[in-house]
């Protein structure tokens, strides 16, 4: 559990660095972010380059005794290499270049592009990869910020047909059948034929729409690959990072971090509730603190994607400049914030910045310091909970402790937004729902891809598994856990058409089910289910989603229209419809209870656990206060916890 923080030396005079490192180390920071977005620093004319500030910086910062992460400088590639290369512009759905003058300006599809990454990465990791300060790099900054995965320049559509060939073994006739090119002629007769699914008359055809995210995604992970594959020939023993977004999906996260060694992403609980699509009932609710679900989500989700190694790259350290509204945290929130990701397994938490910029697009955004250079608030945050840290490092925790999986399947993300078929419906939203229900049981969750080791879990919940996967159906066929698919599982094959046995496809093998029809629904309408067996109670509320099932099992709920709800077949249960939030933390409450190895223990109004190792932490994002069982020992913290305290007892 460390601390660290973000700074951009190239921004402030050299007559402050010495002091900045001196005061991060009185902060208890360990770990300083560096460089990401200085190439016009680095090379200011073409082949010139400038490295002897950053060493002076480097030098300053190891000097200190600081470890520093230094990011290769791709997510702002110079006015000068766009000028001579303007094809390295990615274009948007509607074919237009987009623009120099921020940031992403690039086209993860462009050769010229990737040459000179290959070179810049190069000529950094040569001159910094032995720098006794370098103890990681980040590549490149937050893929897909500013929605820059997909691409529709010429570049990206001549990558994706030898992209389509590859997958394909070169048979067009193969491509044509497995995206039914049949229906309204769409029958390509050579790969050379394919257009991108963009400024077609009316939708396009989803199978393509999905093989084209599926090649984005892995354009991603090449151009990942291609500055890991230099960093590691240049600057061994370093560890690789890269940071990763919140609320965000579009490219396959396991994939880039197979290249990595851990995942780190940027953890901004108020500007990501604020752009959400939250109810403003619940915006106002959370506004000072944040979903109490939607960071720990992250850590968890990210956690699995980094393969047990996880960090926060960049943590809100106050009002932010990018919401909508930007308010600012509750005192106290980013202390709270920090332990909350310690509690879910992260190893660093990194805020940002060291100090407000007061120029350019990020001006409001707040950070430790103020542009003055005077303290704010978080900083007094960050001191204390250095201090804490050191005080407990003595009986420092393992892993967070095993007991949901909760799988989340990025191309299935990707299937259930080329069609959705309900425009209510989030893919990444129910999975949160799911995720808030398991954790409002008290419960440890881990999120994990379908082709994850589940074998150690006591419950095993598909959030969104709408693509069949042969490696999931292994595991669940092998599981004797709690299993509870959701609706829309296996109803799409891999290749985006309806299964020949109708949904949930081969999964009727584990529970002998059909979903003969689904309907979506308006937002304004619900309907509510009574149950009709002992083993559950309480009327649900049904939403945005139903399925009809074809069945010989029993419905454990069923609605006046008649409509059967929730099926289960031994260890599976099967929930063929959406519900809201209350309903949802009800049911998993009555299931989860009848799984006998597990403990249940209830989490009211706001109020969070994890545990991890020998602690148990309790977070108090709700306004009432909580008081924890007074026969606990505490570690940290009171027994009396009020909004945004936390407290960590000994399990
Ligand atoms: C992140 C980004 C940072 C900074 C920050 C502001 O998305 O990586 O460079 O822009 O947001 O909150």
């Amino acid at each position: 559990m460390k601390l660290g923080v973000c700074y951009y030396p190239e921004h402030w005079s050299e007559d402050l660095w010495e002091q900045d490192a001196a005061e991060m180390v009185e902060t208890g920071i360990e770990w300083v972010r560096i460089g990401e977005f200085a190439w016009s620093r680095y090379e200011p004319n073409p082949g010139e380059y400038h490295w002897d500030w950053l060493k002076r910086s480097l030098d300053i910062l190891g000097n200190a005794g600081l470890k520093v992460v230094l990011g290769t400088p791709t997510a702002t590639p110079p006015k000068w290499l766009m000028d001579q290369h303007p094809e390295i512009i990615a274009s948007d759905e509607d074919g237009q270049p987009r623009g120099f003058g921020s940031r992403r300006h690039y086209c993860f599809s462009s050769q010229i592009y990737r040459e000179h990454c290959k070179r810049i990465v190069t000529e950094m990791a040569q001159e910094f990869g032995d720098h006794p300060a370098v103890a990681a790099w980040q590549t490149d900054n937050e893929y897909g910020c500013h929605e820059t995965i997909i691409s529709y320049s010429v570049a990206a559509r001549d990558a994706f047909r030898q992209w389509c060939a590859e997958r394909f073994n070169d048979d067009i006739q193969a491509l044509n059948q497995a995206w039914g090119n049949v229906f309204w002629s769409m029958e390509y007769r050579s790969f050379d034929e394919i257009e991108l699914p963009n400024l077609t008359v009316t939708e396009a055809n989803p199978a393509h729409k999905l093989d084209f995210w599926r090649f984005s995604s892995d354009q991603v992970v090449s151009y990942n690959k291609l500055q890991t594959d230099i960093l590691r020939e240049h600057s061994p023993g370093r560890e690789l990072i890269h940071n990763y977004m919140g609320n965000f999906t579009d490219f396959n996260h396991h994939d880039v971090s197979a290249d990595l060694d851990i995942a780190s992403w940027d953890s901004y609980p108020l500007g990501f509730l604020d752009q959400s699509n939250a109810s403003e009932t619940e915006k106002l609710q959370w506004m000072r603190t944040g979903h109490p679900d939607f960071a720990a989500f992250h850590h968890d989700l990210y956690r699995g994607t980094g393969n047990g190694r996880m960090w926060v790259m960049e943590q809100q350290p106050g009002p932010v400049n990018w919401a909508p509204h930007n308010p600012s945290p509750l005192n106290g929130m980013v202390r709270f914030w920090t332990w909350e990701a310690f509690a879910h397994g992260a190893e660093v938490v990194s805020y940002f910045r060291w100090r407000q910029a007061p120029f350019a697009q990020e001006q409001m955004h707040s950070a430790l310091k103020r542009p003055d250079n005077s303290a704010d608030i978080a900083l007094s945050e960050a001191t204390t909970t250095a201090s804490e840290i050191k005080e407990l490092a003595t009986s420092s925790p393992t892993q967070p402790h095993k007991e949901v999986a909760l799988v989340f399947d990025y191309e299935s993300d990707w299937s259930l937004r080329v069609q959705p078929q309900g425009d209510n419906y989030g893919s990444l939203e129910w999975a949160m729902s799911l995720y808030g229900a398991c954790r409002s049981c008290g419960l440890n969750i881990d999120i994990l891809s379908p082709q994850a080791d589940l074998d150690a879990y006591k419950v095993i919940v598909l959030a969104n598994q709408q693509l069949e996967s042969d490696a999931l159906l292994t595991s669940l066929k092998h599981s004797d856990a709690q299993i509870i698919i959701g609706p829309r599982s296996f109803s799409k094959t891999q290749q985006y058409q309806i299964p020949s046995n109708l949904a949930p496809g081969v999964l009727q093998s584990l529970i002998p089910l059909k979903a003969a029809r689904v309907e979506s629904l308006n937002d304004a309408w619900s309907d509510t289910v009574e149950p009709n067996s002992s083993t559950v109670n309480g009327t649900l509320r049904i939403k945005k989603w139903r399925e009809f099932i074809e069945t010989d099992l029993k419905p454990q709920f069923t609605s006046d229209d008649g409509w059967g709800f929730l099926y289960q077949n031994n260890n599976i249960y099967y929930i063929n419809g959406c519900m809201d939030q209350y309903s949802l933390d009800q049911l998993f409450m009555q299931l989860l209870s009848q799984n006998e190895s597990l403990q249940l223990s209830p989490c009211p109004n706001g109020l969070r656990q994890q545990k991890l190792g020998q602690w148990q932490f309790f977070f108090n994002y709700g306004p009432e206060e909580q008081l924890l069982p007074s026969h606990r020992q505490t570690i940290l913290g009171e027994h009396k916890l009020a909004q945004g305290q936390l407290a960590i007892v000994k399990r």
